[in-house]
């Protein structure tokens, strides 16, 4: 038996990416739930690679504390100057003096790449006992990309830059992705024999090719599935595109799991969620995080849903939730905002215009109208009134309301916190409550209300108030009913 072999993987992340034109640099840029370099990561992560390096240099800090956080397992290494992408890997190398077998190097912009492919560009390379194998792809347009330079025989030359082309190699469709299988002891061979004789004067990784073929070491090619797979990110308009092409897969991959999304133009699942079967997704909706939606729950439409749970059967429509869990066959919405600590039991009801932060409705609680609803626990079957405010904040502290079980809160209340409703008690619309209600009493702190007999007559006269009433008083003078007949 053969022993596995030893395999690394390098990512190439240094550079800034002036075209991005932003103070992010361009490896951190989000799309769909990862940085590009988190998708990169992610796609190379099934390399079976013992070491992964990470070149970084443009903001070193800011792409390492991002590593840290999602890819705690890799070797950041600086290249303090960026002198090219020869001169990253053999940084790198220097890095792994250890490494041996195959070496797996990765732009750190071709967010698209399938851990699939990676995995089939790593088996055409080891099974062909080659020094160097390029990923490439026939595109369209090669505008700015490096050119596969094949032989009469189709064998691969070089990889010529567009800057440092002719016209004749230009016309050339079949580009560099800029992911390649290397054999560690060639390449770092090859590295040191680089030269900074091109247009831009930096070590060009994809000289190694040239240099290798010119000593008889084999090299190869190994052409992409998907050409879309390789394309890079240089720009925020290309970013766009790769968003829109990652958007495509993810839903048509949800779509063929079971789940319906209504438009797939205006759905935006991060790579992140997780979805069950049946569940649909309406127009306009996005999920974002570590969202998870369970079974023949409804989504959207105009739906933002962020770090959120979803239970089987919910709906959950024209709603912006960030960091909530919404209960099985609980309803939210239209134009709910749920906000972080936010649990909704089951069949729970949380309707138009209702704002809630760190509060907790047991089952079949409601607070269907109008309401802020912060820092509460309200019990099962609860019902609370139209726009009632739980007052959670005094100018300084945040205090904590409950309403017990099947407590009735009229409209137009404000709950002053820290306060409780007991189970089963009544709150009379518009108190104002600071005091608790116990369980089974009526809470009410109205003013009696008293009627100034007259008085528009007096203070309103010659309004069109005072003569409706004027018509409405003789009406009741003439002991008729009222009419509404001129
Ligand atoms: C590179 C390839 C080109 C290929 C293209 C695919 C070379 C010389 N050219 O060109 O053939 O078609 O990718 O997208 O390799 N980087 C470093 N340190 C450096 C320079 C670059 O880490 O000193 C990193 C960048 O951050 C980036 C990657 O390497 O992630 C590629 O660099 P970039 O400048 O975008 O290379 P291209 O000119 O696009
Ligand atoms: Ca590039």
């Amino acid at each position: 038996m053969s022993q596995a072999p030893r395999r690394t993987v390098v990512v190439l992340a240094a550079g800034e990416g002036k075209r991005m034109k932003s103070a992010t640099p361009k490896v951190l840029h989000p799309l769909l739930g990862r940085t590009l370099v988190g998708h990169v990561l992610t796609a190379s992560a099934s390399a079976g690679a013992e070491r992964t390096i990470v070149v970084v240099g443009h903001k070193s800090d800011q792409v390492e504390a991002h590593l840290a956080e999602v890819a705690p397992g890799v070797t950041p290494v600086l290249q303090a100057q960026q002198n090219g992408t020869g001169h990253a890997v053999r940084i790198a190398l220097e890095a792994a003096p250890d490494a041996s077998g195959t070496v797996v190097v990765l732009n750190g912009d071709v967010p698209l790449l399938r851990a699939e492919t990676v995995a089939s560009l790593i088996e055409a390379h080891e099974s062909g006992a080659r020094g160097a194998t390029v990923l490439a792809a026939e595109v369209a347009d090669p505008t700015g990309l490096g050119r596969i330079v094949r032989d009469a025989a189709g064998n691969l030359e070089r990889i010529v830059e567009e800057r440092d082309a002719s016209a004749e190699v230009r016309a050339v469709r079949e580009i560099n992705a800029g992911i390649y299988a290397f054999d560690v002891a060639s390449l770092r061979e090859a590295l040191s024999k680089l030269s900074t004789d091109n247009d831009q004067g930096e070590e060009y990784l994809t000289d190694v090719f040239g240099i290798m073929a010119s000593v008889g070491r084999p090299v190869g090619v190994f052409v992409a599935p998907d050409a879309d797979e390789t394309l890079g990110c240089n720009d925020r308009a290309e970013l766009a595109r790769l968003r829109a092409l990652l958007r495509d897969r993810v839903n048509e991959a949800w779509m063929r799991a079971g789940v319906s999304i209504l438009d797939p133009a205006t759905t935006w699942i991060d790579v992140t969620v997780q979805l069950e079967p049946d569940v649909e997704i309406d127009q306009n909706s996005q999920l974002l995080g570590a969202t998870t939606v369970a079974a023949g729950a409804i989504v959207g439409p105009d739906t933002t849903l962020i770090d959120s749970t979803v239970g089987a059967g919910a709906v959950v429509l024209r709603t912006h939730s960030i960091g909530a869990e919404i209960g099985p066959e609980a309803t939210v919405g239209p134009f709910s905002f749920l906000r972080p600590g936010t649990r909704l039991g089951r069949k729970a009801k949380v309707g138009g215009f209702v704002e809630t932060k760190n509060a907790e409705l047991g089952e079949g609680a409601k607070v269907p109208h109008l309401s802020y609803v912060g820092d509460a626990t309200i019990g099962p079957k609860a019902n609370i009134g139209a726009g009632t405010i739980f007052a959670n904040y005094d100018g300084v502290n945040k205090s904590h309301t409950t309403v017990g079980e099947a407590a009735f809160v009229g409209s137009d209340t404000v709950l002053i916190a820290p306060v409780e409703i007991e189970p089963g008690a009544y709150v009379a619309a518009g108190s104002a409550i600071q005091k608790g209600v116990p369980a089974g009493s009526l809470g009410v702190t109205r003013a009696p209300q008293r009627n100034v007999e007259g008085w528009v007559a007096r203070k309103r006269a010659g309004t069109v108030s005072a003569a409706a009433a004027e018509r409405a008083l003789a009406e009741k003078d003439a002991g008729g009913e009222v009419s509404t007949a001129e």
